[in-house]
C-alpha cells in the first residue's frame, strides 16, 4: 500500500552531487510539494524567487537560528532579500505575546495578502509563523524551511499551527497548509546532539505506526543519521515525511480519526511532559520515545502485541540514547498523577481518552475503550 503511494507521490531527481526527493501532498487546491535534499538553502533562490515580491521575502525565525544560519539563507536567496522578523528562541515564544509580536512585525514590514511568509526555524517558529500567516490580512501563504530534525520530519508537514495558552499546549491555532516545504539536511549540522535524538524519536514513531520496513532499516542504519551521513538522513526523513503526508491526505483535519494515529506514543508522552512541566528535563521527542516504549509495553500487557516486539522497540530507543524507563526520569510509581494528566489531554472526546495501541511493529490502531484506571495501574508498575 505504502509503495504504490510512493510511486504516485514521490520523485527522486539526481543533480550532480545530491539526491533530491520530492513528495507531493495531494490536498486539492491546498496541495504542495515537500522537497528534501542536501544543500537546498544554498540554492534557495531557485525555489523561493517565484514567491518573492519587490525582490524581498518576509522570514520569521528565532534569534538563535537566525544568528547561526541567517547568513546561509541570505546568500542562497541572493538577489532576493530576506527581511527577518525574529522571536526569542524557545517554547515560550509560542504564546499570545509571541503571536502578537510576529503579526505586528509582519504588518510593520507591509505584509500583503498574496505574500509568502517563510518560516525558518524549528517547530516553534513553524507553528507560530504558520498561525500568524493564517490570520494576518485574513490569511497569507507561507513556506516552511524547517531547521530542526523534529520540524523536518513532523511539524513542518500537515498544516497544524498553534500557540500555547494558559489552559494547555497547542490549544489555539488553525489548520493552514504551507505552499511549499524545503527540507535541507545541511541545516542539521549545527543542531545539538540532544535535539537530533529528540527528532529521531519522531522518525521511529512513523515506522512503528505503519512502516515495519523502515523500523528494520533504522535498526541497521539509524545511527548514521547522527554521524552526518547525508544519504541516510535523506532516506529516513523522506520515509517519515511520506508516512505523515499520506495520513494527512486521508484525514487532513483529524475528523475520521486516522490522523490520530500520528499521536502514537503521545498520550503517554504528553503526560510525561506535563509532569515535568514542559521543562528542559524532558524534550518533546524524548517524551515520545518513552511514550512509544510504554505504548508497546501496555499493548503487550493486554495481549495486543508480542513481548518480543515491545523489547525490540525499547532496545532500539535505548541504543541511540533515548529514555526508555520512567525510573531514569525519576517518575516511577506515579501512575495516578500521570493518568490525571491524560484525563486533561485535549485528545479526549466524549469524556474518554483515545489510546493508540499496537498489534505489532508497523501496525498501530486506535483503541477508544481503554480504562484510565488500567493505565494508572500499568504505569505504577512500569520500570
Ligand atoms: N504543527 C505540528 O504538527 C507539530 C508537530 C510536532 C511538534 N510541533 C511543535 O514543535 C515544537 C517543537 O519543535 P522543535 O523541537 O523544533 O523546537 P524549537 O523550535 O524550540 O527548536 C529547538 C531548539 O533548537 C534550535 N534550533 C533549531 N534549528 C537549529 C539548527 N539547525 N541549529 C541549531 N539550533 C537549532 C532552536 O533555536 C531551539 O533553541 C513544539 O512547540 C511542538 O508543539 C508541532
Ligand atoms: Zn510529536
Amino acid at each position: 500500500m505504502l509503495s504504490s503511494w510512493l510511486t504516485r507521490n514521490c520523485s527522486i531527481g539526481r543533480s550532480a552531487a545530491d539526491a533530491v526527493v520530492t513528495i507531493k501532498v495531494a490536498l486539492g487546491e491546498r496541495s504542495y510539494d515537500i522537497v528534501i535534499g542536501h544543500g537546498l538553502v544554498e540554492r534557495a533562490v531557485h525555489y523561493l524567487a517565484p514567491l518573492a515580491r519587490d525582490g524581498r521575502l518576509l522570514v520569521v525565525s528565532d534569534e538563535n537560528v537566525w544568528a547561526l544560519l541567517g547568513a546561509q539563507l541570505e546568500a542562497g536567496l541572493d538577489p532576493i532579500r530576506p527581511v527577518p522578523v525574529l522571536i526569542p528562541a524557545g517554547e515560550g515564544s509560542k504564546s499570545w505575546v509571541g503571536l502578537a509580536a510576529v503579526v505586528d512585525g509582519l504588518l510593520a514590514q507591509g505584509v500583503e495578502r498574496t505574500d509568502h511568509i517563510v518560516a525558518f526555524g524549528g517547530g516553534v517558529v513553524g507553528d507560530l509563523a504558520g498561525f500568524a500567516a493564517a490570520i494576518v490580512n485574513r490569511g497569507c501563504n507561507f513556506v516552511q524551511v524547517p531547521t530542526s530534525l523534529l520540524a523536518q520530519v513532523d511539524s513542518s508537514v500537515g498544516g497544524k499551527t498553534a500557540i500555547n495558552v494558559a489552559a494547555g499546549k497547542n490549544l489555539v491555532g488553525s489548520f493552514h497548509q504551507p505552499s511549499l516545504v524545503l527540507v535541507d539536511t545541511v541545516l542539521l549540522d549545527t543542531l545539538d546532539a540532544r535535539q537530533m535524538k529528540a527528532g529521531y524519536a519522531e522518525i521511529v514513531k512513523y515506522a512503528l505506526i505503519e512502516d515495519s520496513e523502515l523500523f528494520g532499516w533504522l535498526e541497521e542504519e539509524g545511527a548514521k543519521l547522527f554521524s552526518g551521513d547525508e544519504a541516510a538522513r535523506i532516506h529516513a526523513i523522506a520515509a517519515a515525511v511520506a508516512g505523515k503526508a499520506r495520513i494527512v491526505e486521508e484525514d487532513e483535519r483529524e475528523t475520521s480519526g486516522r490522523r490520530a494515529l500520528l499521536n502514537f506514543g503521545h498520550t503517554f508522552g504528553h503526560a510525561l511532559e506535563a509532569e515535568t512541566a514542559y521543562s528542559d528535563r524532558l524534550l518533546h521527542g524524548e517524551a515520545v520515545a518513552l511514550g512509544c516504549v510504554l505504548a508497546f509495553a501496555f499493548s503487550a500487557e493486554r495481549n495486543r502485541c508480542s513481548e518480543a516486539d515491545a523489547r525490540r522497540v525499547r532496545d532500539h530507543f535505548r541504543s541511540v540514547g533515548l529514555p526508555t524507563t520512567l525510573g531514569e526520569l525519576g517518575l516511577q510509581g506515579q501512575g495516578d498523577r500521570l493518568a490525571k494528566h491524560m484525563e486533561q489531554d485535549k485528545k479526549r472526546s466524549h469524556g474518554r481518552t483515545a489510546f493508540i495501541l499496537t498489534r505489532k511493529i508497523g501496525e498501530a490502531f486506535i483503541d477508544k475503550d481503554v480504562d484510565l484506571a488500567d493505565v494508572a495501574r500499568f504505569l505504577d508498575q512500569a520500570p
